[in-house]
Parts: structure tokens; sequence; C-alpha cells
């Protein structure tokens, strides 16, 4: 059996770099699928990557819709839609749209999407109540959309225009204020999730349209609840 000999110092740089280039691709892999389950997506479905990016978890959304779904991927950033475009050309995708957002919408026509990811992307909203309503009126009735967020970093890029919160990020119980306070109803909260170390996932929903209750059966006051979900949101780890 040959000897184990250890590995020059002038060459653990490289193999180091050599691990995290096949991790990285494998860690989204991971997330997205992830992702797709959390937001129940299937063949046939429609969803919304808002504020794509570079694209590379739209084309995950896209093989998981089919082809008889349909990806739209919306950017504030007209050359990124090129990027995500040619991106879903070399995936041999055909069921992707771009879409130019502003600040103030998505740029989703009204009812389009099963499901909707927003990806390291809310902290970057500088007008985040216009953005909620928007994407309430993107969504079908019961549709979810799919927060991944950081806690706020205070040594990170600061970003301009975007409301205080300490720091690049945004705490979860912000958001999940937020998204109550546009009508959204939490499904889900993970706390942790791939990405960075303090990456966590909350789970929304647009709440199903309910058949109306006759007056003599309606709840009174006391039996109704606050007008949240009556389920807990389910927890997946302990709180950090
Ligand atoms: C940190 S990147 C995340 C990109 C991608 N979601 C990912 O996880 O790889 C944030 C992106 O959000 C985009 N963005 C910021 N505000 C937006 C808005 N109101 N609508 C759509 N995209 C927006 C930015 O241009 C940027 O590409």
């Amino acid at each position: 059996m040959p000897a184990h000999r250890p590995v020059p110092t002038r060459i653990r740089p490289a193999l180091l770099a050599c691990a995290l280039l096949v991790q990285a691709p494998l860690a989204r892999a991971d997330e997205a699928e992830k992702i797709v389950a959390a937001l129940g997506l299937g063949p046939g479905m429609s969803a919304a990557d808002v504020g794509a990016g570079d694209g590379r978890f739209t084309s995950a959304l896209a093989r998981q819709v089919g082809a008889g779904g349909r990806v739209y991927a919306t950017e504030v950033e007209a050359d990124k839609l090129e990027e995500i475009q040619k991106r879903a050309k070399d995936d041999g995708l055909e069921n992707v749209r771009t879409v130019l957002g502003d600040q103030n919408r998505t740029g989703l026509p009204d009812g389009c999407c099963d499901a909707i990811l927003l990806r390291m992307v809310y902290h970057h909203f500088t007008e985040p109540q216009a953005m909620r309503r928007s994407l309430w009126s993107a969504l079908k009735p019961g549709g979810r959309v799919l927060v991944v967020e950081v806690p706020p970093h205070s040594s990170w890029r600061k970003l301009e225009g975007v409301p205080e919160r300490g720091g690049h990020g945004i705490p979860a119980r912000e958001l999940i204020a937020d998204m109550r306070s546009a009508g959204f109803t939490v499904l889900a909260q993970h706390e942790e999730w791939p990405g960075e170390d303090d990456s966590y996932c909350v789970v929304f929903q647009r709440p199903a349209l309910t058949r109306a209750v006759p007056a003599s059966r309606a709840p009174t006051a006391s039996s109704a609840g606050t007008g949240e979900s009556s389920a807990s949101p389910a927890r997946t780890s302990s709180a950090r």
C-alpha cells in the first residue's frame, strides 16, 4: 500500500479553490430542490422568479414546471434579463419569459402565478409596500411566495433607498409582519437554509378564496380568528 504523503503547501490553495468550484453548484442544486418542493411546483404550473439576477434559480423552476408550464423571470436591470435569456437558451428551456419590473411593480400579469420566488431580493426593495401589493396581484388565490433572506449584516454593502434595518438584510420577524400586513399568511418557516450561515426561508400564501357563508352560519365575533391562518406555521429547526 502506498504511504500517505501530505499535500504540498504550495498546491493547497489550488485544491481548496477546486473544492469550492465543485461544491458551489452542488449547494445550489440542493437549494433549488428545496425551493421547488416548498413552492409545491409541478408540471404545467406557472411561477415567477422576482429579482432573478443571473437566472440560475429560474432554470430550476422552469425544469420543474416543464414544457406545459411557464416561468417569468423579472429584473430591474435590463442587462440581467439578457443574461437570463441566454442561460435559459443554453439550458434548452423554452418556457422562460423575461419581464422588466421597477421598484413599484413586478411587471407580472395579474393572477399569472401559482408560485413566486424571492431569493435575496426582498431587502433590496426600496418600495416594499408597493411590491407586496404587486406580488399579491400577480398570485392566484392559494398561491405561494417563498422568500429566502438573511438577518441584517452591518458589514455588507449598504443599499441605497431601502428602509433602515441595521444592515444589508431583514430580520425574519420584520419580513413576516410586513407580509402579514399585506394579507399573506405564513405556511412554513425554515430557520436554517442553504446559502449564507444565517440564511432563512419563509413560505407565505395568498389565502385561497372561500365560498360565501350564509349569515346564519357565519362565525360569531368570539369564535372568529384573528384573520391569520388557523394552523401554526411549520418550523423545521430550532431557533438560533
Ligand atoms: C442579491 S440579488 C439576488 C439574485 C437572485 N435572486 C439570486 O438569488 O441569485 C438581488 C437582485 O434583485 C434585483 N432587484 C432589486 N429590486 C428589485 C425589484 N423591485 N424588482 C425586481 N428585481 C429587483 C437586483 O437587480 C438584483 O439582481
